[in-house]
């Protein structure tokens, strides 16, 4: 017997409506604000990731999927931004569009440690803005994930919102946490004793208690940051309290990818225990440029679906479905009734009928458990008649009509 491979998932049929609301959901939500679909393959350069994430991330020392061919090394796609802009620069979108405005879907890959929250195969639901430094573009880009959520249904959540000011002013934060954490080293953790020597920001987000007691001693604030990025975080703030989008600054939030500047932020949900956010993003107005295309500032996030479904909770299922089951009995009524099934069908009724030749009693369960909306029966006297026997699943009425009236009927 063969088993899943642990920290993926089967999304079984039955899970399945839940999945295709959230991305519908999705999909209405960002053509209000404009953004079109973006489909890069799951499968990109390694590289691509250990450039734009940064060598020492977890992600790309630990989580990645590597699969290495002749002189490749491909990796299973560990997140979206890197291969978006590599798709950005490579398409000439920076000549062709220069603003661009993207959202995605899909599996992302990273060897993790399972746990609730935590897999191997998770999915994001995300969106890239590429080719603006205006503030507004943050405020918009906040704002539509708190969109998302509202029109998702969930609630309880917490949007922590950070800068870390661009790359000088990361490099000089550097320098001040570095200075902060010399004295102080053999009371860090032993993951912070390995970051304050290849990165040294994250020691900033550690959950551990003792590294967190250093962090807020060393009072580091904003303190780092140049007056233009003083001046932009400002109008983000201004444009989200504008807006109404409660927010929390979280001067410690720095985020695990090395591609961040200026703003960043996090959605956490205190229902998903240890793996809280349910989203996150913020700006990287380096990569693109790095990657070998224009300058060009940027900004997104991505939602956890598995997360968004567990924040969620249970949604009762929308009651029964458009279908009509057509149950047709004996040998005769079964050829007659594939006719009719396929000319429901063809008229757009969306139909079904039993293919394990059940009696009436099963094949009424069957419609049942399908929740379906009609069940149409043909037995013997309906088909001497040119009749059927049609069925109100809902109202527990049926009654006797022509075939030929049928589709009418059902369309009515
Ligand atoms: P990230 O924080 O690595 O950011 O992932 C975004 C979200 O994906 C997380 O907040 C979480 O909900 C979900 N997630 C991450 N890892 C797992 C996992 N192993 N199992 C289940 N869910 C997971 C990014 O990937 C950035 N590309 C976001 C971004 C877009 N920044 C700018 N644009």
């Amino acid at each position: 017997m063969f088993k899943r491979v642990s920290g993926t998932k089967d999304i079984l049929p039955e899970e399945i409506s839940a999945w295709q609301e959230i991305e519908h959901i999705s999909r209405t939500v960002f053509s209000l604000y404009n953004y079109r679909e973006i489909r890069p393959p799951v499968i990109e350069d390694a590289g691509l990731f250990t450039r734009s994430l940064g060598e020492f991330t977890e992600v790309v020392q630990k989580q990645m999927f590597l699969i290495k061919r002749e002189d490749e090394t491909y990796a299973l796609r560990p997140e979206g931004t890197a291969p978006i802009v590599r798709a950005y620069i490579e398409n000439s979108l920076d000549k062709k569009n220069g603003f661009i405005k993207v959202y995605y879907m899909g599996p992302m890959f990273r060897a993790e440690r399972p746990q609730k929250g935590r897999l191997r195969q998770f999915h994001h639901i995300g969106c890239e803005v590429i080719g603006s430094v205006d503030p507004d573009i943050d405020v918009e880009v906040v704002s539509l994930a708190n969109a998302l959520l509202v029109s998702y249904g969930v609630g309880g959540y917490v949007i922590k919102l950070n800068t870390l000011g661009c790359a000088q002013d990361k490099k000089e934060l550097t320098n001040v946490l570095r200075q902060a954490l010399q004295g102080k080293l053999q009371e860090l953790c032993d993951d912070c004793k390995d970051r304050f020597e290849h990165n040294i920001l994250r020691v900033l987000d550690c959950k551990n208690e003792s590294c967190r007691k250093i962090v807020n001693d060393a009072g580091l604030g904003h303190r780092h940051l140049c007056q233009e990025c003083q001046a932009h975080f400002t109008k983000v703030r201004q444009g989200l309290d504008s807006l109404g989008i409660a927010y929390e600054v979280s001067p410690h939030l720095v985020r695990g990818l090395d591609y961040y500047t200026r703003t960043v932020f996090e959605i956490s949900h205190s229902g998903l225990g240890a793996q809280d956010a349910l989203a996150a993003g913020g700006r990287y107005d380096n990569l693109v440029q790095e990657l070998g295309g224009s300058p060009a500032s940027a900004i997104g996030f991505a939602f956890g679906v598995e997360r968004v479904l567990l924040a969620r909770g249970e949604v009762p299922a929308a009651g029964s479905r458009d279908l009509v089951y057509l149950i047709a009995l004996g040998p005769q009524a079964k050829a007659y009734g594939l006719t009719l099934l396929a000319q429901l069908r063809q008229a757009g009724i969306p139909s079904d009928t039993d293919y394990e030749n059940k009696s009436l009693k099963g094949a009424m369960r069957s419609a049942n458990d399908l929740t379906a909306r009609y069940a149409v029966i043909i037995g013997e006297n309906e088909l001497k008649n040119n009749t059927v026997t049609l069925k109100d699943m809902q109202e527990g009425r049926q009654k006797e009509i022509k075939s030929q009236d049928l589709i009418k009927e059902l369309k009515a």
